[in-house]
C-alpha cells in the first residue's frame, strides 16, 4: 500500500531539518515504497516546485554529504506536493481534502498526518479532521503523529487527549518522543532483556543509585519566547528524562509488542511517589546560566529554570529505596546523555582500608549520545607490591563496533508509525501519569515564595548547589564528558 504523509506546519524548521531528511534517507534506503508523498501545508504561499526547491537545499544541508544524489533526490522530489491553507480556515481543508483525493487517486493509502505546528494548532488541526471525516479509515490506514510539547500541564494534556480521542483511536495515535528513537535508547532494551547477566543485579539489592544526565553545550538561543514559559522541567523532564527513566526500571514485558512494552512503562510511572510541592525543594535543586536573561525573549528578571536536578522513588519491590536522580541543563560543559547505574559498596573492605576511592561502588555507563557506548567500571589491581586498587572499565563504543553512522532518531520512529507500530510513542495514560509527576515540582519552582534560582557560568555542570545538594545525601554527581572518536 503506497503512503501519504501530510505535514502540517510544513514552512516550519521541523519540517526542513528532520522530517524531509528523515523521510528521503528512508526511501534512499528502500525502506518506504517508492510511491511514497509528502503533502505539506502551512500558511505561507508556494508552489509545489518552490517548496521542492526549498526542501532540497535544507536536506542537502541537514544530511551527511555522501548521502545526497541528485538522481534520487529527483525521484523522491516527484512525489513531494505543497498545499496552502490555514488551520483555521474551513474552506482550506476542503481543498486539501480534494488534493489528497486527488494525488492519491483511487487506490487506498496509509495516511499519515504530522502534526510539525505550533502546538496551539493541534487541537483545530485534530477538530478540523474529524470535521471532514479525515480520520475515517475506510479506505486505509489513518494516523496522526503529535510532536512535544504534549500540554503544559496534566490538565491540558487531557484536554489534548480528550480533543484527539474525539476523533481518533488511541491505536491511531503515534506521541512522538525523538529519544526513543535514538540506537542506544532502543539498545538498553536490548541490554536489559536479550542478556542474562545484568537483571539478577538490577534491582535494590545491587544497585545504589541512578543517575540519569542529558547536558547541552548549547544556549536556547532563538527560542527565549518558548522556553521562558517551558523551561527545563517541561522541555526535557517531562518527556526525555523521564522515557529514559521508564526503559531503565521496567520490568521485561512478556513480548516485544506496543501495548506490553507500553504497560511496563506505564507501571513504572505508577510506582514513582508524586511529591507534594512542599516536598519538592528537598528533593531538587535549579539553575539559570549566566546571560540567559539577555537571549531574546526572555523576561528581564526571569526565574526560568535551564538547569534542574531532581530526585524520583520507586516504590515497587524492584526500586524501593534506591533514589533516581535526573539532571539536565542547558549551556553546560559538554554535550552528553548518559545513563550511571552505580551499584552497592562492597560489604567489606579488604584491601587498604580506607584509602580514598577504594570502596566505590562498580558503575555501568550507558552512554546515549553522542559517544554511544556502555562502560563496566570495575576495581583493578595496580601492577607492584601491595594491593593498590585503581578504577578501571571494559568499553563498548557503537562506533568501532559498527562502523556505519547511527541512523537519525526520526528514520526509525517514522517508520514506524507508517508500519502501525507504536512500541515506541507514548501512549495517552502515560502522557498524563508523567505530568502528574512533573507538575509539583512546576509549581514549586514557580512559587513566588521559592528562593531565589541558582546561576551557573556557561561550561559548568550547573549551580554549586548541585553538587551540596549531592553531597548532602552522601553521593556525588558523575560528571563525564564522553571522549569522542
Ligand atoms: C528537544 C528540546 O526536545 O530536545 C530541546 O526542546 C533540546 O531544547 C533537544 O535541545 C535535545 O535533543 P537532542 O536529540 O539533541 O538531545
Amino acid at each position: 500500500m503506497s503512503h501519504t504523509i501530510v505535514i502540517f506546519g510544513a514552512s516550519g524548521d521541523l519540517t526542513s531539518r528532520k522530517l524531509v531528511p528523515a523521510i528521503y534517507n528512508l526511501m534512499r534506503c528502500g525502506k518506504l515504497p517508492p510511491e511514497t508523498r509528502i503533502v505539506g501545508m502551512s500558511r505561507t504561499p508556494m508552489s509545489d516546485a518552490e517548496w521542492r526547491s526549498l526542501l532540497e537545499a535544507s536536506t542537502k544541508k541537514f544530511i551527511p554529504e555522501a548521502r545526497f544524489d541528485a538522481e534520487t533526490w529527483a525521484a523522491f522530489a516527484a512525489g513531494i506536493f505543497y498545499q496552502p491553507g490555514d488551520i483555521g480556515v474551513d474552506e482550506d481543508f476542503a481543498r486539501l481534502k480534494e488534493r489528497l483525493k486527488a494525488i492519491e487517486g483511487d487506490l487506498p493509502a496509509t495516511r499519515v498526518y504530522y502534526l510539525a505546528t505550533a502546538p496551539s494548532f493541534y487541537e483545530p488541526a485534530v477538530e478540523a479532521l474529524g470535521r471532514h471525516g479525515m480520520a475515517e479509515e475506510s479506505v486505509g490506514p489513518r494516523r496522526i503523529v503529535v510532536e512535544k510539547p504534549f500540554g503544559t500541564n496534566l490538565e491540558t494534556s487531557k484536554k489534548l487527549n480528550a480533543c484527539l480521542h474525539g476523533v481518533f483511536h488511541e491505536s491511531q495515535v503515534f506521541r512522538i518522543d525523538h529519544y526513543l528513537g535514538k540506537e542506544s535508547v532502543q539498545n538498553l532494551l536490548a541490554l536489559r532483556f536479550a542478556n542474562t547477566i545484568f537483571e539478577p543485579v538490577w534491582d535494590r539489592r545491587y544497585i545504589d543509585h541512578v543517575q540519569i544526565t542529558v547536558a547541552e553545550e548549547v544556549a536556547v538561543g532563538r527560542r527565549g519566547d518558548y522556553y521562558d514559559a517551558a523551561g527545563v522541567l517541561r522541555d526535557m523532564f517531562q518527556n526525555h528524562l523521564l522515557q529514559l527513566l521508564m526503559v531503565t526500571a521496567m520490568e521485561a514485558p512478556a513480548k516485544y509488542r506496543a501495548d506490553t512494552v507500553r504497560n511496563e512503562k506505564v507501571k513504572v510511572l505508577d510506582a514513582i511517589r508524586v511529591l507534594d510541592p512542599s516536598e519538592v525543594l528537598d528533593a531538587s535543586v535549579r539553575g539559570q546560566y549566566v546571560g540567559y536573561r539577555h537571549e531574546p525573549g526572555v523576561a528581564e528578571h526571569s526565574q526560568t529554570a535551564t538547569f534542574g536536578g531532581i530526585r524520583l522513588e520507586i516504590n515497587n519491590w524492584r526500586w524501593q529505596g534506591v533514589p533516581f536522580y535526573l539532571r539536565s541543563g542547558k549551556q553546560m560543559s559538554c554535550r552528553t546523555t548518559q545513563i550511571v547505574i552505580s551499584f552497592r559498596q562492597p560489604p567489606l573492605q579488604l584491601f587498604g582500608g580506607g584509602i580514598p576511592g577504594h570502596t566505590e561502588g562498580n558503575r555501568l555507563v550507558i552512554q546515549i549520545q553522542p559517544a554511544e557506548g556502555i562502560q563496566l567500571h570495575f576495581h583493578t589491581k595496580v601492577p607492584g607490591a601491595g594491593m593498590r586498587l585503581r578504577m578501571t572499565d571494559l568499553d563498548f563504543s557503537y562506533s568501532e563496533e559498527f562502523r556505519d553512522r547511527l541512523p537519525e532518531a526520526y528514520e526509525p520512529l517514522l517508520l514506524d508509525v507508517m508500519q502501525g507500530d507504536a512500541s515506541l510513542f507514548a501512549r495517552s495514560d502515560e502522557v498524563e501519569k508523567s505530568w502528574q509527576i512533573i507538575d509539583p515540582f512546576i509549581a514549586a519552582w514557580r512559587d513566588p515564595a521559592a528562593p531565589r534560582i541558582d546561576l551557573y557560568e556557561p561550561g559548568e555542570w550547573g549551580p554549586a548547589s548541585s553538587y551540596r545538594w549531592m553531597e548532602e545525601q552522601g553521593r556525588s554527581w558523575f560528571d563525564i564528558c564522553p571522549i569522542l572518536s
